[in-house]
């Protein structure tokens, strides 16, 4: 039976799961993210068979190094793997898989929360109502905008970006503008979406939204040119990766008007948060909580599990993703 290091307390399910088929289970005790020297610390005085680490915890060829060639795999409990050094996991032999698929409906959901709510203004009307300031129906108190009938434009068309343009056009009567790495005709054909370049994309868009991972290339995506190019009406969301977006650009953007809005779960210094976003009131943010339901989290956590379980019976896990 194997032995397992996850690198922070997680939903219960997937710790049980891993007892189950017999493993030995050791959940770091601290509360809070592990600093490379704990991490590596903790990895090399044990040594472990498996080790369950979060996107919090940047997994580099100190730490497979620190693992030693016993570990096996890692298992991020998210479905970004950016914090993960592939190329390193790859030449070293280490497996590494996230947990793709089970959190597809709510992060979709929490991406339409965010538009909903920054376009009819719910986190501005709350913070006024509880402060005793509201003393009245009134015809301009606080004037939104209307989704409904609006133009959606998808950046990064995977499972995630496949659902909010579901959400967009069969709930909203929205039309949906994409951009990808190539078109996808059956996704065109059901749902009256135009594929087009990023320029157009951002000029005609009323309603933007990030679903990309976080590579090289998806770096600052959204900088101060992309922001010009979008409508002074239009709205950024991001419920991706942070660093997709140049933040202190956005800043910019929102306090000169360039943009109406922004809503964002995800951030480029995570968890810090550029200079001035916080003193805006045409932005929301939420603390990377897109996942964060208690269905989905259990279900990454025994995802994650289910991963690990796999490599250790020396079977390929469902979710590889080198
Ligand atoms: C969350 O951000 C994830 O990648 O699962
Ligand atoms: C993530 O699951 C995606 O493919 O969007």
């Amino acid at each position: 039976m194997g032995s397992i290091f996850v690198t922070r307390a997680i939903p219960e399910q997937g710790i049980a799961l891993l007892k189950s088929k017999g493993h030995a289970v050791t959940v770091s005790e601290k509360d809070g993210v592990l600093t490379k020297e704990e991490l590596i610390g903790h990895i090399r005085e044990k040594g472990y068979d498996a080790v369950l680490c979060l996107l919090t915890d940047t997994i580099d060829d100190a730490v497979l190094e620190a693992a030693g060639p016993q570990c096996k795999i890692f298992a991020n409990y998210a479905v970004g793997f950016d914090n993960i050094d592939r190329e390193a996991a790859k030449k070293r032999g280490v497996t590494i898989t996230n947990t793709p698929g089970v959190l597809t409906e709510t992060v979709a959901e929490h991406t339409f929360a965010l538009m909903l709510a920054i376009a009819h203004r719910i986190a501005e009307g709350d913070v006024y109502t509880k402060a005793g300031k509201y003393k009245g129906w009134a015809p301009m108190l606080l004037l939104g905008t209307d989704v409904s009938g609006k133009t959606l434009g998808i950046i990064g068309l995977g499972r995630i970006g496949m659902l909010v343009a579901r959400h967009a056009v069969k709930g909203f009567g929205m039309n949906v503008l994409y951009h990808d790495q190539k078109p996808s005709p059956d996704f065109e054909k059901e749902y009256g979406a135009r594929f087009c370049d990023r320029e157009t994309l951002l000029r005609e868009s009323d309603f933007i939204s990030l679903h990309v991972p976080l590579t090289p290339d998806t770096r600052h995506l959204i900088g101060e040119e992309q922001l010009k190019m979008m409508k002074k009406s239009a709205y950024l969301v991001n419920t991706s990766r942070g660093p997709v977006v140049d933040e202190q650009a956005l800043v910019t953007a929102l306090r000169e008007g360039w943009i109406k809005g922004a809503a964002l779960d995800v951030f480029e210094h995570e968890p810090e948060l550029a200079p001035g976003l916080s003193e805006l009131s045409n932005v929301i943010l939420t603390p990377h909580i897109a996942s964060g339901t208690e269905e989905t989290r259990a279900k990454m956590a025994e995802c994650a599990a289910t991963n690990i379980i796999a490599v250790l019976e020396g079977k390929t896990p469902p979710n590889a993703v080198i």
